[in-house]
């Protein structure tokens, strides 16, 4: 059962728990219609070690919008092999990316916070709904922490763009207790990482950060704080 009714009062009963706990509730309660959605992020690896404790078979999906790091690449490979587990890819609309690039240029995104966003609709969020179907709940990894864009973030919501229940597990965890159970757990984990970038998304629109610099001020750094998100985890507000 998916719905929007539904959410409060999960929020209330699983509120406390662990991760591990509010994903054990989910994974058998919605078997066969939940998806995590990796970015290969640290905290996507994370959720990929729990899933794979509790049930190998849950789907996990990235979405490769044709412009990640290398790393990444590298990291999918490693994640398959050490879980013995397929990633699912989903992949961009090829006519969309070649109307968008040779209409606006290769690397649009710089140009206006409009052009950024066509370029993340197109290469992200139309290859997401197409992941989300027959899905009742989606799985993220998105921390308060991470940016004043998420502070209001819920253990569980109502994904109102597309339809389905979203949980954020790791939603209360701060960026020590990620890369704690990342080492006591030996999970592999994006190179990246170790080069001073905490968030990572594509690679034109991805830097490192500088010492002190908030966790997501690398990505699409040339834009306002208040203005970073991809447009996949709106809250329709
Ligand atoms: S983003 O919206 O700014 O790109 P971020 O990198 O912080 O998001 O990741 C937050 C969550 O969004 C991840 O934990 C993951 O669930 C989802 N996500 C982000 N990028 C991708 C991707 N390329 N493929 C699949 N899921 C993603
Ligand atoms: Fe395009 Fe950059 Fe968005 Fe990736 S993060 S989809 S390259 S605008």
């Amino acid at each position: 059962m998916k719905s929007k009714n539904l959410v409060q009062e999960l929020n209330t009963k699983l509120s406390g728990l662990t991760p591990e706990d509010v994903l054990k509730y989910f994974l058998i309660e919605y078997k066969g219609k939940i998806a995590l959605s990796s970015s290969l992020g640290a905290e996507d690896q994370v959720l990929t070690h729990m899933i794979c404790d509790i049930d190998k078979n849950t789907k996990i999906f990235t979405l490769d919008t044709g412009r990640m790091f290398p790393e990444t690449y590298k990291l999918i490979e490693k994640t398959n092999t050490r879980y013995k587990i397929k990633i699912n890819i989903f992949f961009p609309d090829y006519k969309q990316v070649e109307e968008m690039v040779n209409e606006k240029g290769i690397n649009l995104f710089y140009e206006s916070v409009e052009n950024r966003k066509m370029c993340c609709h197109i290469r992200k969020i139309e290859p997401l709904k197409r992941a989300f179907k027959d899905l009742d709940v989606w799985i993220c990894g998105l921390r308060k922490d991470q940016s004043i864009t998420r502070i209001s973030n819920q253990l569980i919501e109502w994904d109102e763009q597309n339809g389905l229940i979203k949980i954020n597990p790791l939603i209360d965890w701060s960026e020590q207790q990620v890369w704690d159970y990342i080492r006591k757990n030996n999970i592999p984990y994006n190179d990246l990482h170790d080069k001073g970038f905490p968030s990572i998304g594509c690679q034109p629109c991805t830097r490192a950060i500088l010492p002190g610099e908030d966790v997501r001020a690398g990505r699409w750094w040339w834009e306002q704080p208040d203005k970073k998100e991809c447009g996949l985890h709106n809250r329709g507000e």
